[in-house]
């Protein structure tokens, strides 16, 4: 089943079930000057879970732009870490609550989606007796696929929060077996594929928790996450969500994807980069040295730098958005009408950063040398803050380009210098 599909899909299912079906809410928050970037689907509508705000219908569902940068540098390295993507969610503000989350949950992977229940395993908060009898005595997933877990509690700073209850789906043996590979562990043979927060508090700004007027429901399925089980693939990447932008990538760069573990993490920062630069200039974030402005910033000069890594010589970001847009245009539908606005900027950066990153690179190469030749492993302030200054470097770039020469940097004498 293909992304768009999936997409589709869902939304029909919680329009089916009474929820009003909203457009996604852009990645710059609104009035929340707590959040950077909107990093989930409840983020944009706390205000109906506090009961600030009126909401237009009690069950609201939405296939939500979320932008998570907190393991930037493990986007690539693993099968499931992104930047931008999609979270597709059914919200209810003080109307229903755990058992027709759960049931509706069930009813669309299993009925919808036709994923095998055996495959599927739940975790819930070690308290939640309610939850477990519903999983247990209503849905009828047996004890040994229910899994108690103290941290099953979702928070995201401020705001509203609670006890939750994850779906996981087992990818089977070939994932591996050891104890990482278990539900909640670093492995991917559980996947987890939804997360059902029954949002009861809201943390309050010095960590607080007050009860809500009500009673709400926060939902959370990965896009990406569904269509790399639907589609049985082994990575987010490889679905055609994102698999397309691999293949260009790799054609701009001659090179094979699945032949070379580092050419395939390179391909994949690209791909993912891509799509969040996109749609981060799609919402109205241009380059800058502060705020969103410098998360685009290093996101653009991550990626070209690996696009240097690969050989690529042509502008890498520019082209790759054309077919960010062809492949997002159906779920975000303000994209298509911006896609040149997208591409002059997202190529305006990239040509300023080209325009250095060669001769920094050379420096930054020189001082690694260096080092080792010394026996040390500290690159010094002065040396991060020149790149930084001089050559456009974000200093987290400097960062990992030293950390795979085994050196680390002196974050105080940068900040110093
Ligand atoms: N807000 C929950 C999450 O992001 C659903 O996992």
């Amino acid at each position: 089943m293909r992304g768009n599909e999936i997409r589709r899909r869902f939304l029909a299912f919680f329009e089916d079930k009474g929820h009003l079906h909203l457009d996604s809410f852009p990645l710059i928050p609104k009035d929340d000057p707590s959040l950077l970037l909107i990093g989930a689907g409840m983020a944009p509508l706390k205000p109906y879970f506090t009961g600030k705000v009126t909401p237009p219908c009690k069950r609201v569902t939405t296939c939500q732009k979320c932008m998570r940068t907190g393991d930037l540098e493990n986007v690539g390295r693993t099968a499931r870490h992104h930047t931008f993507f999609e979270m597709l969610g059914n919200f209810s503000f003080g109307d229903y609550f755990k058992k027709d989350a759960i049931h509706w949950a069930w009813e669309f992977l299993t009925e919808e989606l036709h994923l095998e229940p055996e495959r599927l395993y739940v975790t819930i908060h070690p308290e939640d007796e309610e939850a477990y009898a519903i999983w247990h005595d209503e849905v009828g997933v047996p004890a040994s696929h229910i899994y108690k877990l103290d941290d099953n509690f979702w928070e995201i700073g401020e705001g509203p929060c609670g006890p939750c209850s994850e779906i996981f789906y087992d990818q089977g043996e070939a994932f591996g077996t050891d104890p990482d590979n278990q539900m909640g562990g670093e492995g991917d043979r559980f996947l987890e594929i939804w997360n059902l927060v029954f949002s009861q508090y809201n943390r309050t700004a010095d960590g607080r928790y007050e009860p809500l007027v009500h009673k709400n429901i926060d939902t959370g399925a990965g896009l990406e996450r569904l269509a790399a089980v639907l589609q049985h693939k082994k990575n987010n990447f490889e679905t055609d969500l994102i698999y397309p932008l691999i293949e260009q990538a790799a054609a701009l760069a001659g090179v094979k994807y699945g032949e070379h573990e580092a050419t395939d993490v390179a391909l994949k920062v690209i791909a993912d980069h891509a799509r969040a630069t996109t749609v981060l200039i799609g919402d109205g974030v241009l380059p800058s040295n502060e705020g969103r402005g410098y998360v685009l910033r290093r996101i653009i000069r991550r990626a070209v730098r690996q696009a240097k890594l690969l050989g690529i010589q042509e502008p890498v970001m520019a082209t790759l958005v054309d077919t960010v847009i062809d492949l997002l245009g159906e779920g975000i539908t303000d994209l298509p009408g911006k896609r040149e606005f997208i591409k002059t900027n997202a190529a305006t950066e990239e040509e300023r950063f080209q325009r250095t990153l060669d001769q920094g690179l050379l420096l930054l190469q020189q001082r690694l040398d260096d080092l080792k030749a010394e026996g040390a492993t500290v690159l010094a302030g002065s040396d991060v803050f020149k790149l930084y200054d001089t050559y456009g470097f974000p200093w987290e770039l400097t960062e990992e380009i030293a950390a795979e020469a085994g050196v680390t940097i002196d974050r105080d004498g940068f900040v110093r210098a």
